[in-house]
């Protein structure tokens, strides 16, 4: 029996078939590579010394899923294959309804189509929207800003109908918080395509010396006037590597229940953009020069998650601490400072 993984060779992807590589699971990994390379897999090979089978392939290709369906006994999906800048999905929603809602309508149906009915999703605590913190599995969702957090709130919505026309289905929907950090090696880690976007990628190319948008040579603090204690955003930051252990825990659980169900992946704590500077500065020895800016639009000034259900259902707590975090991104930035490239 394999787990086929889409969005295999990503970020969250690769580090995941790490663990579950190290837990003895055979795994299968798909990936169109549009936002990824098959590097990051060659090193998960490396990493474990573990062999697996890789398929190029867009989870929209149905010819394709047929006969990768056809050809191995596949008893559970992860469905990390998506689409995720939120600036980006602004600005051309219509590939982001149809990569990310199109794709796993794709996937569900073959899925269904040879009785494979054990799934997790990689949901995003974006759906929680405006609510107040720590962010709890039962609160409403789909207030939500943006396309791309739109195509994860529809297809939680989805995956709900699914259980309740078929109750045979297992599926965890994992609402990630904010993962940062890489593999332990310096072998894997984030490697965004152009000027990231996000928080810490945006650390580490000021850290090492490289202008972000419009050439700045300074990180840019979106806001230093919420109303948080340091006056900028709270955020709950998770490392890779616990998100990673977090979908072991869950194969374990959509193995052995059914049912559609929510669960954060978060640690509990929030930290402030502020003191993560603070944090990476102490544990690398680094200086990240910043500047102040007005507030990003769209961000909120607190979010973390409750971790109790995770706790409970998956047996899942987070080991690694910030500082943790940032060591351990640091590593992957000065061993690859050009990615995988
Ligand atoms: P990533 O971009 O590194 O990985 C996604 C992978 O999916 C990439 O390798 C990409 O090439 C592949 N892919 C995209 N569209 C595809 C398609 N149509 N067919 C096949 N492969 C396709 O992103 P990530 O950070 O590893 O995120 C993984 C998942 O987790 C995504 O669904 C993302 O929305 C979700 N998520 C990420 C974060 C985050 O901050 N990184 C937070 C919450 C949720
Ligand atoms: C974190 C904090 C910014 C950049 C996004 C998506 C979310 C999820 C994770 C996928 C915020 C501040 C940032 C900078 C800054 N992805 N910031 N200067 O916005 O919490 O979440 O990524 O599901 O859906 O919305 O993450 O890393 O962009 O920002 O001050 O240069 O850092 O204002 O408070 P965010 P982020």
């Amino acid at each position: 029996m394999s787990i086929l993984i889409t969005g295999a060779a990503g970020y969250i992807g690769s580090h995941t078939c790490v663990e579950l590589l190290n837990r003895g699971e055979d795994i299968i990994a798909l990936d169109n590579y549009v936002n990824s390379c098959s590097e990051s897999l060659k090193r998960v090979k490396e990493i474990t010394g573990r062999s697996f089978k890789e398929e190029e392939c867009d989870i929209r290709d149905m010819a394709k899923l047929e006969r990768i369906f056809t050809e191995n006994d596949i008893d559970t999906v992860i469905h990390f294959a998506g689409l995720k800048a939120v600036g980006e999905s602004c600005v051309i929603p219509l590939e982001y309804y149809d990569n990310n809602i199109s794709g796993t309508v794709t996937m569900l149906e073959i899925m269904k189509k040879y009785n494979v009915k054990r799934l997790i999703f990689s949901s995003s605590a974006t759906v929680y929207g405006d609510n107040k913190s720590p962010m709890t599995e039962d609160m409403p969702t789909g207030n939500v800003t943006n396309p791309y957090g739109r195509t994860k709130f529809f297809i939680e919505e989805m995956l709900k109908d699914l259980y309740v026309s078929d109750n045979d289905w297992s599926i965890a929907m994992l609402r990630y918080f904010n993962p940062i950090g890489a593999h332990e090696s310096g072998r894997i880690g984030e490697d965004p395509n152009g000027i990231p976007n996000n928080l810490m990628p945006r650390i580490t190319r000021i850290a090492s010396g490289k202008p972000l948008d419009g050439g700045q040579t300074e990180l840019t603090v979106y806001g230093d006037d919420y109303d948080t204690p340091d006056g900028t955003c709270i955020r709950d930051y998770i490392h890779v590597v616990d998100l990673a252990i977090g979908h072991v825990k869950a194969i374990d659980y959509v193995r052995n229940h059914r049912g559609v169900n929510a669960i954060n992946l978060g640690t509990g704590k929030g930290y402030s953009v502020f003191e993560l500077i603070n944090t990476f500065e102490e544990a690398t020895g680094v200086k990240v020069p910043y500047k102040i800016l007005p507030r990003r639009m769209g961000d909120l000034a607190d979010v973390y998650s409750s971790p109790e259900k995770a706790k409970k259902v998956l047996g899942f707590e987070t080991e690694r601490d910030l500082k943790k975090m940032c060591e351990d991104v640091w590593r992957w930035v000065k061993n690859n400072p050009n990615g995988y490239k």
